[in-house]
């Protein structure tokens, strides 16, 4: 029995039900993935313990030697990734990351222009419910209607009208590269400040798979924790000229002392991310989601774009007489785990819409490959159409069972978690 079984045997529950469930399951919610052992240890290190507001060096505490050396490495090695030319690694999340461009670059009220929430952008991206949309003035762009691509006739229209402060690009469900330069030149045209939210894609473009950002941007966001497949959290990289604004956005401007056990760990997803075989895992992570879309229209699904380039697909289910709430439900049940998603132009209500959003990264991370791929796709495909038939649904949870048990998540191997009393997950 280890520790926290003994202090706290319902929050050991919880963890372990989720262990459980993370290792019995198909993850393919496509801003998910398995953090590795090593990124754990430190994100659950003493680290927690440590008050270290400031910046390394010009702390407000005592005693930050430690975690400045981990805060440095992060920089630093976050820097070689990417190429910018500084960041800062405190963002408690890819929300902080954001608003601390908003906080150092616009004033309430100023207008910016981004990918529209219902054509794949991010709630951070000027929803009125959010303080980008409450506080901002935010004009959205969409895809065109046929290719399901960024219509840049549209954001070039839509710039020189509106004359916005900033641009954003970036999205949370778009499945196609996305074309910085394009939008540079836009940005530059109507003297607008240019900034990419690469959440998503950070690790497609750590493994110089997408085309890369930071040469266009004047800021570039991402949350740590997805295709980079770090802790949860938040970075900004910026041009040297915007280093002292962002970094008096983020504290004292929205946050008070940083996570330095998430930056540690950070750090530690940034060196991870810097070996050959992150490279080879984002190919694999790309060619799975090929495979998957491919077998899907095979199947005579529709696809969002016709397809994918990165990371994720976007389904409509409503072919399958489905519905996005339909399908989640019922994967669900099968052992595969999906988010309902609108889709560009969307008719349904948002939270029963027509879509569901897929992605690789966390079954890549576990191992799997284009065999595997190919049978998901006959599984969704099957739930989907069966979605009433109980049997049906019980016979593919029997064989996702069965394929989890090849594959285990790192999570279960994690020395932390090993305990003979649970049985093993
Ligand atoms: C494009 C994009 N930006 C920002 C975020 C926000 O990240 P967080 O959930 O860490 O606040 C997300 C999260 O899904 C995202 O997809």
């Amino acid at each position: 029995m280890n520790i926290l079984q003994q202090i706290d045997p319902e929050i050991w529950q919880a963890i372990h039900h989720e262990e459980v469930r993370q290792q019995n399951g198909l993850e393919m919610i496509a801003s998910e993935n398995y953090t590795s052992p090593a990124v754990m240890l430190a994100q659950g290190s003493v680290l927690t313990n440590k008050y270290a507001e400031g910046y390394p060096g010009k702390r407000y505490y005592g005693g930050c030697e430690a975690v400045d050396e981990a805060e440095k490495l992060a920089i630093e090695r976050v820097l070689k990734i990417f190429s910018a030319e500084r960041a800062n690694v405190q963002p408690h999340s890819g929300a902080q990351a954001n608003m601390s461009v908003f906080f150092a670059a616009l004033q309430p009220g100023d207008t910016f222009l981004a990918m529209d929430l219902s054509h794949g952008g991010h709630l951070t991206h000027g929803m009125e419910k959010n303080y980008s949309g409450k506080y901002y003035k935010a004009i959205g762009y969409g895809v065109d209607p046929k290719t399901h691509t960024i219509d840049f006739d549209q954001v070039h229209k839509l710039a020189k009208e509106h004359r916005p402060k900033l641009i954003l690009a970036g999205a949370s469900a778009y499945p196609r590269k996305i074309d910085f330069a394009r939008f540079a030149e836009i940005a530059k045209e109507v003297n607008a400040l240019f900034m990419v939210d690469m959440a998503h894609i950070a690790g497609l473009v750590a493994a110089k798979m997408h085309p890369d950002p930071i040469p266009y941007a004047d800021f570039v966001t991402s949350t740590t924790h997805k295709t980079l497949r770090g802790p949860r959290g938040g970075i900004v990289l910026c041009r040297e000229n915007w280093a002292a604004k962002i970094n008096s956005a983020v504290f004292p401007g929205l946050q008070g002392g940083p996570l330095m056990h998430v930056i540690a760990a950070k750090a530690v997803a940034f060196h991870e991310a810097l070996q050959p075989s992150f490279r080879s895992y984002i190919s694999r992570v790309i060619r799975n989601a090929q495979v998957l879309a491919d077998e899907l229209l095979k199947l005579g699904l529709s696809l969002v774009s016709g397809g994918t380039d990165n990371h994720l697909i976007l389904v409509d289910v409503t072919t399958l007489n489905s519905t996005g709430k339909i399908a989640e439900k019922t994967l669900d049940l099968a052992g595969i785990t999906v988010n309902k998603n609108r889709l560009p132009f969307d008719t349904r209500p948002p939270m029963d819409p027509a879509g569901i959003r897929l992605g690789t990264p966390a079954l890549t991370t576990r191992g799997m490959g284009e065999s595997e791929m190919k049978q998901i796709a006959t599984w969704i495909h099957k739930a989907l159409s069966h979605s009433e038939d109980k049997k049906v649904i019980d016979s593919i949870r029997n064989e996702v069972l069965h394929l989890c048990k090849q594959f285990p998540a790192p999570a279960a191997i994690h020395s932390a978690y090993k305990d003979d009393s649970l049985g093993g997950v």
